[in-house]
């Protein structure tokens, strides 16, 4: 197994979740955070101990070979314009979607269709990097907790097919869900309407956010 220096900008829900398993994978894993002293930071730091440093962003990207997108959709663009110059030669995850956190769940409804993705914006601020999409259309919860009895989830990603997917797979691996690459960015749309689907099942229909996931059948 290669090691990788990731750095994730953004320690919430889904950064935490992620990052936590890679590091215990083995990996040097770095959060890239606004403020590396707040509350939320020590209780990050509680949880994942030394494996883990905390820091500012732009000290996080320094050393890195990956970079995971896991802050809140509507902060993409200000963090591309940014630290576009520094994506530039990486390979970087867009895991965020241009959502609101938690309105599905109070409205009830999936609400104005937009494009959930920041790729088109990474590409303008980042043309030298590398992108992917991917870890967008399932829970943190289900990040977390991947195994449905002996059955482990797809997860659909799309990003280039070369070197760089070798290491996105075995990434994806680590999590604990099977790699499905889609095709490259540009098929990034078809990976996205997986959220509104997972949130149709998990959320309207109450199925629960741990609870659904996909898996593809194949002949
Ligand atoms: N939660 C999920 O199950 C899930 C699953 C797949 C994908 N996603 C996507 O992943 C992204 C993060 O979701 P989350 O649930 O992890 O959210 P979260 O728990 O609310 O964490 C959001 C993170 O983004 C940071 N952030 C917010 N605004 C920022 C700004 N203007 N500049 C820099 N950093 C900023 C926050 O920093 P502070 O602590 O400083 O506020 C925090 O570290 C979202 O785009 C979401 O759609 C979420």
């Amino acid at each position: 197994m290669a090691t990788q220096r990731i750095a994730i900008l953004g320690a919430g829900d889904i950064g935490a979740t992620l990052g936590g398993k890679w590091a215990a994978a083995g990996h040097s894993v770095v959060f890239g955070v606004r403020n590396p002293e707040s509350e939320k930071v020590a209780a990050l730091r509680d949880r994942l101990g030394d494996q883990v440093k905390v820091t500012t962003m732009v000290e996080s990207l320094v050393d890195s070979d990956v970079v995971l997108l896991a802050v809140t959709g509507q902060a993409v663009p200000d963090l591309a314009d940014q630290f576009g110059a520094s994506f530039n030669g990486r390979i970087v995850i867009d895991a965020t979607n241009q959502r609101f956190k938690g309105a599905a769940e109070t409205t009830g409804e999936w609400g104005e269709q937009v494009t959930l993705n920041s790729v088109g914006v990474l590409r303008k601020s980042a043309p030298e990097a590398t992108l992917v999409r991917a870890f967008h259309h399932y829970s943190w919860e289900i990040f977390a907790d991947p195994q449905f009895g002996d059955r482990r989830p797809d997860l659909f990603y799309c990003g280039p097919d070369d070197d760089a997917q070798r290491v996105v797979d075995e990434l994806i691996e680590q999590i604990g869900v099977r790699p499905v690459r889609v095709g490259d960015v540009d098929q990034t749309e078809a990976v996205d309407h997986l959220l509104e689907l997972w949130a149709s099942l998990s959320i309207f229909q109450n199925r629960g956010r741990s609870n659904v996931a996909f898996a593809m059948l194949e002949r």
